[in-house]
């Protein structure tokens, strides 16, 4: 929501005229000010004016948004409070964690020939986000995010959207050089499309559904990564590659007893509930990602957002190659801390660890790992859990 301009008005130091040219000189003044004084007033019925727009379109989005079908239009009110349901746990919740399949992290491999073909199902779907937490998602057959995609540079990629859920949605690569009004138009329900295009870019890329309001269809679950890997030799070689989609959830009830639903003003303040790496909170901490020691372990990130950035950061060592938002056809940066990835971009990271312990990734602005942003990488195989 954008914040209306203010204009402050200004003050002009004044002196006493002393004798006639400078009384000439104060009337002149005096006239300066009083004009300036009237642009003041103008501008500042300019700014009352942007303001009261800006909250008319608020409103006019919040009443597109309690209309649209799996909207809980109760919440809008309840909403207004902003309550935060950060941390709801059920009692078993540990339990819970230590069941859940954690999302395959691993890269998949690409696939064999001159074409990728790939073929994405959205659905209604309840999943968890947190240990316990469910939410009715506007997701992919199989949950948040959608499958990663890896497809090798050069590839022509061809896309089949297949809309199973209730609503129009669409699906938006990031990877691709295509006029959007053709490849990224509303599927209608039940209905499925084809595109191509050819992944010249190498890196990680967000994909997502573009429908309006895309905050929502974002934040409900509808995006993923794709992997445009460049030809063999071009990267030094990882021995390890994992994927992972950052996102924020933003909730109308606790998710315990019933399934949460969207929260537009909490997502319109940026105010979630829960934030993730592949959907689920904390899962690679119950369920660590692995390396041996002097591997090289590559990471595609991805922010999902929808609106927050992560800095990605890995605990007890440094990134010792970073492609900064994709942007691989540029040497990578070296020995860096942290890297910002932000929403709607990706960053790739290599890191080399040679001695056995836990290694905590997170978004290193720490309110997103009390909620949820954080994961371990064991290397070396150790016992013991740790948290950060
Ligand atoms: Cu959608
Ligand atoms: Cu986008």
């Amino acid at each position: 929501m954008s914040t209306a301009p203010y204009a402050s008005p200004t003050t002009h130091p004044r002196g006493e005229p002393s004798h006639p040219t400078a009384a000439v000189v104060a009337i002149l003044l005096g006239i300066l000010v009083a004009i300036l004084g009237f642009f003041a007033l103008l501008m500042w019925v300019d700014a009352l004016q942007a303001r009261d727009d800006a909250h008319k379109t608020a409103a006019a989005q919040a009443t597109a948004a309690a209309s649209m079908p799996g909207m809980d239009m109760s919440s809008m009110g309840v909403a207004a409070g902003l309550k935060s349901y950060a941390g709801a746990s059920p009692a078993n919740a540990d339990a819970i964690a230590t069941a859940h399949t954690p999302f395959p992290a691993t890269l998949p491999a690409a696939p064999a020939g001159p074409v990728a073909n790939v073929n994405l199902v959205l659905k209604d779907v309840t999943v968890q986000v947190a240990p316990g937490i469910k939410y009715a998602a506007w997701a992919w057959a199989g949950g948040a995010p959608g499958p990663v995609i890896h497809v090798r540079q050069g590839q022509m990629v061809k896309i089949t959207l297949t809309n199973s859920g209730a609503i129009p949605h669409s699906v938006d690569f990031h990877a691709a050089r295509v006029a959007p009004d053709k490849a990224f138009g509303d599927v209608m329900p039940g209905k499925s499309v084809s595109y191509t295009f050819r992944a010249n870019d190498p890196g990680v890329f967000m994909y997502h559904c573009g429908t309006k309001p895309v905050l929502m269809h974002i934040a409900n679950g509808m995006y993923g990564a794709i992997v445009v890997e460049p030809p063999a030799g071009t990267l030094p070689k990882a021995d390890k590659n994992y994927v992972l989609v950052a996102s924020e959830w933003y909730l109308d009830s606790d998710g315990l007893s019933k399934p949460a639903q969207f929260n537009m003003d909490k997502a319109h303040a940026r105010q979630p509930d829960w934030m993730t790496f592949n959907g689920y909170a904390g899962q690679y901490v119950k369920h660590p990602l692995t390396a041996k020691p002097g591997e090289t372990v590559r990471f595609w990130v991805v922010d999902a957002g929808p609106s927050i950035d992560t800095d990605f950061h890995i605990v007890g060592t440094i990134l010792d190659r970073a492609w900064v938002n994709a942007g691989m056809t540029n040497k990578p940066l070296e020995n860096v801390q942290t890297v910002a990835v932000p929403a709607g971009g990706g960053g790739v990271f290599d890191v080399n660890i040679d001695k056995p312990g836990l290694y905590p990734f997170v978004s290193h602005a720490f309110a997103a790992v009390d909620q949820g942003q954080v994961g371990l990488l064991n290397v070396g195989g150790v016992h013991g859990t740790m948290t950060h």
